[in-house]
């Protein structure tokens, strides 16, 4: 390859989940320190990042894409930016990549971009650089402070899955469940909150296994963490995801009915209704058991919210079957979930499974399911008008006055009047959609 001029603006593309948010912010302030800046609205960058998500097969077909896209734009304007694809599929297809796509200079795994760097050295140099290694934690420690956000932030503290449920490919792409060290977790929070965070979401990829220990040396879980976090001025608001219903605990549980500033709710994946579905997913935990365990908190905090994720269509799933998922929607009465059509997955076991479900059939089970979880998600919001709470503002709507933010319970709040991003404002909630409530300020 041609040498590349150094890149002086970069723009960070991720897909998938949080945490891909949270890396592709990392990324950006590891590229700051070098002076590359992020590129401004509708400017085409030096350098694009593919922050890639593999978990479902639609998601991995973008990259290659989004890869020709560049490659059809650079070469109409005739300058071609550096192109890197980090995150999880550059970690399950490093090779292939570097195979079918000529054009990418850089494929970094998400346990070794802290050394973009170097691989950029080398990019500049017209050498083709790939890392998909898995140093536990290192990546942590090699990089810089955080820079300003907006007023949510978010902070990994745990990484990593050892559940291996059957359809997922997560354990392969991100690694062994790590935790990462209680002091530098409490030091990051309070840079950010110096930054101006007014809440934070702690995330795992199973982040109610995150486990250390305190300033005096003693063993704690989640919940000691957030009571910890808890205690920094500033700080408003914090929340957590995504949880695995197997490492719950009773002092996590707990701090729901006694940490006022952990937010009253819960993304709770449960993925299907019924115990032989689960038990070929390897959930490792059951329906009943599941439904027990969110009565516990909600015994703890009475307002808790619930969200969930679900995939229909798992290998073998009968009618019957499915029917279980529905009745598990019904009991919950989620306030909001993510539902998906099951994708196999190269390398998983669910993959060599003979009776895949025909795609017909996926698309009618999920679109009953989403119908089913969005009439909850309408209840659960109407029955939130009239009450009282503070909305965190997170931007400006359309029109002049007009802001949008989210409530304790992660509703999409919409106000109108004075405010400012980062304000918590009071507000009455009036007049509920499926997707957003409105609010109305009160001064
Ligand atoms: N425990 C992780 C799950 C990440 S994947 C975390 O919670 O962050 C997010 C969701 O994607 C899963 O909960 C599951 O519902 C869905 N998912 C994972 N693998 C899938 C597959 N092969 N097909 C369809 N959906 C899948
Ligand atoms: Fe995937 Fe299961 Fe691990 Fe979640 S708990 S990341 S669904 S293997
Ligand atoms: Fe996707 Fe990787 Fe997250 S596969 S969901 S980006 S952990």
């Amino acid at each position: 390859m041609k040498p590349a001029a150094p890149p002086r603006t970069y723009r960070v593309k991720s897909f998938g989940c949080q945490m891909n948010v949270y890396d592709g912010e990392r990324m950006g302030e590891l590229l700051a320190e070098r002076g590359i800046a992020p590129a401004s609205e509708g400017e085409e960058a030096d350098l694009v990042i593919l922050n890639t998500c593999h978990i479902r097969e639609k998601a991995q077909e973008k990259v290659y894409s989004d890869i020709g896209r560049l490659v059809a734009a650079g070469k109409e304007k005739g300058k071609a930016p550096l192109i890197a694809v980090a995150g999880c599929v550059a970690q399950a297809e490093g090779e292939e990549i570097m195979a079918r796509a000529p054009a990418v200079s850089i494929v970094v795994g998400p346990q070794a971009y802290h050394r973009l760097p170097e691989m950029l050295d080398k990019a500049e140099k017209g050498e083709r650089a790939t890392d998909t290694d898995m140093p536990a934690i290192a990546k942590f420690d090699a990089l810089p402070a955080r820079r300003k956000r907006g007023p949510s932030a978010f902070l990994t503290v745990q990484e990593g899955c050892d559940k291996f449920c059957t359809y997922c490919v997560v354990p392969y792409t991100r690694g062994a469940e790590i935790s990462r060290p209680f002091k530098d977790l409490v030091a990051e929070a309070h840079k950010l909150v110096e930054a101006g965070a007014k809440e934070i979401t702690l995330l795992g990829q199973n982040v109610n296994a995150w486990a250390g220990e305190d300033e005096r040396g003693r063993p704690v879980g989640l919940g000691g963490l957030i009571r910890m976090l808890a205690r920094i001025d500033g700080l408003a608001r914090i929340r957590y995801t995504t949880s695995h219903p197997n490492d719950m605990d009773d002092d996590l549980i707990a701090a729901h009915g006694e940490v006022e500033k952990l937010m009253p709710y819960l993304h709770l994946p449960v993925q299907a209704g019924n115990d032989r579905i689960l038990k070929a997913m390897n959930r490792q935990h059951t329906a009943e058991g599941y439904l027990r365990l969110i009565e516990r908190f909600r015994a703890a905090r009475p307002d808790i919210a619930l969200s969930g994720d679900f995939i229909v269509g798992f290998p073998g799933e009968t009618e019957a079957e499915f029917a279980d998922t529905l009745s598990i929607v019904d009991a919950v009465r989620y306030a909001a979930c993510f539902s998906f059509k099951y994708s196999p997955r190269p390398g998983t076991p669910a993959a060599a499974l003979e009776n895949q479900i025909a795609p017909e059939v996926m698309d009618d089970r999920l679109q009953r399911l989403q119908a089913r979880i969005g009439q909850h998600q309408l209840a659960f919001n109407r029955a939130s008008v009239g009450t009282r709470c503070e909305v965190l503002v997170e931007r400006k709507g359309r029109h002049p006055g007009q802001w949008l933010g989210k409530s304790p319970w992660l509703q999409s709040v919409w106000i109108e009047g004075e405010a400012a991003i980062g304000d918590l404002v009071a507000v009455e909630l009036a007049e509920a959609g499926p997707n957003s409530l409105k609010g109305l300020p009160i001064y």
